[in-house]
């Protein structure tokens, strides 16, 4: 009897003291979860353009994006958020945003509805046309063209043929001026890229420039909206911006043609002054 009742005591006195240890580790969970719960409601309820003041909020945002973005983003847009040529998805620690001016607000609408994803909100202005394809430039044009935009990138070129395509470039038959800018230097209304950069989205080699001509271009990027919540999609966006804030700046890069010297005798290759990689560009982060 007297043994049963001590043996019941010592069993109090062990839950109470684990109740004492665990205790203040609840306490603690729990306040932690309602500061989580608070800032990111803070996050949510920001003004998009707001959130990047508070380091606070980007902190909170960077953490959640993280892992959102390895499983859901990584696959096409890299782990290390270079992009991925092969399938045209956009690096983002670079500055030029081929959308819009790379606000908070912007990236979010572009992760909720996509790039030409078929939700009816999608960005889908215009696609690349085949130009090759629709017969409207012969092989030999699109040659040209890509010397030109060799020419425009600061790579060798044929100086023959890059003064051809530049003609061609602004002629009404193409029309290319009419999307990429007459100088070039893209559209972010249409998602026509900066020609201009030496960046590419579907690969820089030759061949790839003029299969884009040829054969147009179609990228498609999905809409996240059914399947992130609205939380995590804010998130993700601060955590874009912020990697396209803090990337380095682009280097200038001389002309290629005119380091060797080879092109300087006709003199045509600054004249149309559009050489200059970054002036003036319409991509450029806010
Ligand atoms: C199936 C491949 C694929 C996946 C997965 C994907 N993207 Fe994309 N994304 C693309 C492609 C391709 C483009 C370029 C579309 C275009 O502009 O023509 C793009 C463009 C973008 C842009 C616009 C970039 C700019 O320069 O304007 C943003 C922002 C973006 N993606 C964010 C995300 C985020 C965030 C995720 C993950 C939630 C994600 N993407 C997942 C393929 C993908
Ligand atoms: C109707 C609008 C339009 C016209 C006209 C047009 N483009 Fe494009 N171009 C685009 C768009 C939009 C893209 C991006 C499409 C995509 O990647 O899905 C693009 C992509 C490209 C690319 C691929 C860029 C990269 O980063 O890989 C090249 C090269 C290009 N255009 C050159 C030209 C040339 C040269 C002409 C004239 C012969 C021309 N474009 C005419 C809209 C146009």
């Amino acid at each position: 009897m007297w043994r049963e009742q001590h043996s019941r005591r010592r069993g109090w006195l062990i839950a109470l003291a684990v109740l004492a240890v665990i205790a203040p580790v609840i306490a603690v969970t729990l306040r932690h979860q309602r500061a989580n719960a608070a800032i990111a409601r803070a996050l949510l309820v920001s003004y998009p353009q707001d959130v990047t003041a508070h380091p606070a909020l980007v902190r909170f945002a960077d953490s959640q994006a993280r892992p959102l973005y390895a499983r859901y983003c990584a696959a096409c847009h890299g782990a290390d958020m270079r992009g991925n040529t092969t399938i045209g998805a956009p690096s983002f620690v670079d500055h030029d945003w081929l959308w819009g001016n790379g606000s908070v607000f912007q990236i979010e609408r572009i992760i909720l509805y996509g790039i030409r994803s078929g939700n009816p909100k999608a960005l889908n202005v215009t696609d690349m046309p085949a130009l090759g394809l629709m017969g409207r430039v012969s092989d030999g044009q699109i040659r040209e063209l890509v010397q030109y935009l060799m020419k425009l990138n600061h790579r060798p070129y044929d100086a023959e043929a890059a003064n051809a395509g530049e003609t061609l470039f602004h002629s009404d038959q193409v029309n290319c001026y009419d999307c990429h800018g007459s100088d070039a230097h893209g559209n972010a209304d249409y998602g026509a890229p900066n020609l201009t950069l030496d960046v590419w989205y579907n690969g820089g080699n030759q061949q790839s420039i003029y299969d884009s001509i040829y054969y147009g271009r179609h990228r498609i990027m999905p809409a996240w909206g059914s399947v992130l919540s609205l939380e995590q999609i804010r998130a993700l966006a601060v955590y874009l911006h912020e990697a396209a804030k803090n990337a380095p700046p682009r280097a200038a890069r001389p002309d290629a043609n005119d380091a060797s010297g080879a092109n300087d005798a006709n003199g045509t290759n600054d004249a149309s002054g559009t050489n200059d990689g970054n002036g003036g560009d319409a991509n450029a982060l806010e």
